[in-house]
C-alpha cells in the first residue's frame, strides 16, 4: 500500500551524521566540546535546523544548555537508560526509528556509542575536519570503511585551526538518488 500524502513515509527521512572530528578522531573532553569553532557551531546550527536529531542523554544535556534546542526548530530523540518521557528511547534503533518516523531528516549527534551503531546506517557522513591534534577523551570512529567516497569540500582558514566542511556518501546501496 502506498502511503498516504499527508503522512510521512519512514523511508522518506534520510539519516545524515553530523560531526567534528580532530586528527586524532578526538571529539569531546570533559563532557564538552574540546574547542570554541564559531564557524563550525553556525555550520552545526544550520545543517540541522528543522531537522530530527538522535543524539545520547549526555550530548542532549550538552545542547540544550547552549539553547539551540529553544526555538522548536530541532526535535530531539534522546538515547536514554535512565531518562523517560515522550522524547526517550531505551536504545538506538528505536530511537532512528522513532526519528524516521518523523518524516524529517534524521542528524546523528553523538556520542561515542551513537555514532559508532549509526555508521552502518546512515547515507551521508557531514564532518568538519578540525585540523589539529586535539587532547580528549571521547572519540569519532574509524570511518573510511564505511564512507570511503568523498562527495564534497570546503576548506575554512579565518580561524587559528584550519576547517575541512565535508560530505561523504555512501557507495551506493544507500544512496537516495539511487533507490528505485
Ligand atoms: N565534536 C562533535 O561533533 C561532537 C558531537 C557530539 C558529542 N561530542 C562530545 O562527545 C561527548 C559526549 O558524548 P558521550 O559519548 O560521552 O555521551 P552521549 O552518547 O551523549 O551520552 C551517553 C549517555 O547516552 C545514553 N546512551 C548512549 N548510547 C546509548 C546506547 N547505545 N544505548 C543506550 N543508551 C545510550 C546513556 O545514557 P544513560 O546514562 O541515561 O543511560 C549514556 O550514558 C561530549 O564531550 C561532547 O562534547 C562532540
Amino acid at each position: 500500500m502506498k502511503p498516504n500524502a499527508s503522512s510521512p513515509d519512514p523511508s522518506d527521512a534520510s539519516v545524515k551524521i553530523i560531526v567534528a572530528v580532530a586528527r586524532n578522531r578526538v571529539i569531546g573532553r570533559n563532557g564538552r566540546l574540546p574547542w570554541n569553532l564559531p564557524e563550525d557551531w553556525n555550520h552545526f546550527l544550520e545543517s540541522t535546523r528543522d531537522g530530527s536529531l538522535v543524539l545520547g542523554r549526555r550530548c542532549f544535556e550538552e545542547l540544550g544548555a547552549t539553547g539551540a534546542l529553544e526555538d522548536g526548530s530541532r526535535r530531539p530523540f534522546i538515547v536514554s537508560t535512565t531518562r523517560s518521557g515522550p522524547d526517550c528511547f531505551p536504545d538506538f534503533p528505536s530511537a532512528l526509528e522513532a526519528a524516521k518516523s518523523a518524516g524529517r531528516t534524521v542528524w546523528i549527534c553523538g556520542g561515542e556509542r551513537i555514532y559508532k551503531e549509526s555508521l552502518p546506517v546512515a547515507e551521508e557522513l557531514v564532518l568538519t575536519l578540525v585540523d589539529a591534534e586535539i587532547s580528549g577523551d571521547t572519540y569519532f570512529p574509524e570511518w573510511s570503511g564505511e564512507f570511503p567516497r568523498l562527495h564534497s569540500e570546503r576548506v575554512s582558514r579565518r580561524g587559528a585551526i584550519p576547517l575541512f566542511f565535508r560530505v561523504y556518501r555512501r557507495n551506493g546501496k544507500f544512496s537516495r538518488s539511487e533507490r528505485v
